[in-house]
Parts: C-alpha cells; structure tokens; sequence
C-alpha cells in the first residue's frame, strides 16, 4: 500500500501543510483561463487549492488515493470527484484546464511525459495545464514516494512539441526560488 492511501500519513500531510496553498499559482491560471471554465485537479490531497478553483471555476477534484477523497467528501458532499492516477487519467471527460501543485514530482521521470501526453488528450482545444515542481536535477525517495526535481528545460522536453509555453516562472515554496510553475497551452 502506498504512503498517501493510509489515514495517519494522510493526517501527517494536512498538519505539514498547514499554511501552504496553490493561491500564487491559481491567480495566474486566472490571468489566462476564463471564469466558468472546467478544471480537472490531479493529486488534490486535503483539497484546499480545490476550494480556491471552485470559487471561480467548474472544479473536479482528483486523487489516486481513496483517503484524501473521503476526507474531502465528508466537508463537501457535492463535490465533483472522480479517483484518478495522474499517470493513465483514465477517464473519458474533457476539461479546459488541468491544474496540479506539487503532485507530477511523484511520477517516475520516464512516466511524466505519458502524463502529459495524456493529458493533452483530455484537454479541450487551446486547453491549458498548470502544474508546479520543485526545481533541481536530484531524485530522492522516502517512505517509498519517489520526488523527481526538475529544470525548466527538462520540463518543456518532458511536455513535448504538443504545447506552448504561456508563463514558467521560479517561485519560493520553503527555500529561495525552490520551486517553479508552467502554465503551458495546447497547440494544433
Ligand atoms: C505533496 S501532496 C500535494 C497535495 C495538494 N496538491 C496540495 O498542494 O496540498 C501530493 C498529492 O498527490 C497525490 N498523488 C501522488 N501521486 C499520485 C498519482 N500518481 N496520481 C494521483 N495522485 C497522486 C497524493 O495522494 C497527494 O494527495
């Protein structure tokens, strides 16, 4: 069983990230993504970056663990939440964006570009993706969870020939400029 599909590691996280949310990220997005657009969130653990994109967007929350799903469910029992693997997307509906904060870190590096592969799939035409990473050229492990840190190059040749970069900037999550966003479109 996974790290993040037991309730006390799950309980470990929310009191870890405490105090840190997606809002940098998510005011960007708005910049570029109508209001009333649909959003698909992939690793939406605790749900609180879901909260921020369902104030201006149709939001749809996903997780690959059942725990996080259930917890959010238990304060919003209307929610749109579908289990996902950020890896296979294995569902058949289309959104305007795809929106993920310091999830795709977790795919094996040769995984991340089947994602996005993936997910140009699912995105409507001129579609946009939103993702944050930490930044580096390390790959460490812990409790079995694998955290692959990425360079912008290596990110744009991860995300393949198939998208347009419409922002990518460093930001600061702990340490100085630790940690960068792309907000990248869909092409032809
Ligand atoms: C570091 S937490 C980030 C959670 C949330 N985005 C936030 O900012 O608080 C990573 C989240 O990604 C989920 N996750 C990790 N690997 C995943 C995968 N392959 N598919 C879907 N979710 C995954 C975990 O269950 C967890 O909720």
């Amino acid at each position: 069983m996974g790290y993040f599909h037991e309730r006390k590691n799950v309980d470990a996280y929310i009191r870890m990230a405490e105090g840190y949310d997606g809002r940098e990220l998510i005011d960007v997005l708005k910049m570029h993504l109508p209001a009333g657009s649909t959003v698909l969130e992939l690793g939406m653990g605790p749900g609180k970056d879901l909260d921020l994109l369902a104030e201006t967007y149709i939001a749809t929350g996903s997780d690959y663990s059942s725990v996080f799903l259930e917890l959010y469910r238990e304060t919003h029992p209307d929610a749109d939440l579908l289990k996902l693997d950020a890896l296979s997307i294995e569902t058949e509906r289309k959104f305007d964006s795809i929106y993920s904060n310091k999830v795709l870190h977790h795919l094996a590096r040769p995984d991340l570009g089947r994602s996005f592969s993936r997910q140009r799939e699912l995105l409507t035409p001129n579609g946009l993706l939103m993702h944050s990473f930490w930044h580096g050229d390390k790959q460490e492990e812990f409790h079995g969870l694998c955290f692959v840190y990425y360079t912008e190059d290596e990110l744009l040749s991860a995300a393949g020939p198939g998208f347009e970069v419409v922002a990518l900037e460093r930001y600061t999550e702990i340490d100085d400029d630790d940690s960068f966003y792309a907000l990248l479109r869909k092409t032809g």
